[in-house]
């Protein structure tokens, strides 16, 4: 279940109705799926092959293809992250910089955590959103905003898209950003 930091007061939101709530006022969607679908052979693994990838769409594909034809995405994939991964500490710090794109960034969580650091209102400022498994959530377009792993660094995820094109990041220089 996710959870919320507000970076500037170290508040923590729990429990699914206040996290729902805060993030409605932030216009983040957030949706959950049932993370129990995942087969159990798939829970904690974080280096799949492709018919792995294809096995984890076909049992979420009623969940995609709802949030689909509600928002309107047309293509979908699944990215998987951890230290196996090749450059994953590259990979990390290209993740880490504030960024922007010109349709929104939605991710289902199927396996492992993440956390996107979204920039909110001006009263609240930047938030951290703690995802894990079944955790759904779009970043509206515009919103800058950056993901990056947890401690255990790993991660699979569900990715739609509009159209791929509109996922290219565009760099957000924000001097009210300090990392922390
Ligand atoms: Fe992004």
């Amino acid at each position: 279940m996710a959870e919320i930091r507000i970076r500037n007061t170290n508040e923590r939101i729990t429990g699914e109705e206040n996290v729902r709530s805060f993030l409605e006022s932030q216009e983040v969607l957030y949706e959950h799926w049932n993370a129990g679908k995942m087969p159990a052979s798939l829970q904690e693994k974080f280096v799949l092959s492709d018919e792995e990838k294809q096995e984890i769409l076909s049992v979420y594909q009623p969940e995609i293809t709802d949030l689909a034809e509600r928002r309107g995405y047309k293509t979908w994939d699944i990215v998987a992250l951890s230290d196996a991964t090749p450059n994953l500490d590259e990979l990390l710090k290209k993740f880490e910089d504030v960024h922007t794109h010109t349709e929104d960034e939605v991710r289902a969580i199927v396996a492992g955590k993440g956390i996107f650091i979204i920039k909110g209102t001006p009263e609240v400022g930047y938030f951290d959103v703690e995802l894990t498994a079944g955790d759904v959530i779009s970043v509206p377009e515009h919103k800058p905003h950056f993901f990056t792993l947890m401690e255990n660094r790993q991660i699979v995820a569900v990715r739609l898209f509009i159209e791929t094109e509109g996922w290219i990041a565009h760099s957000f220089a924000d001097p009210e950003f300090t990392k922390a």
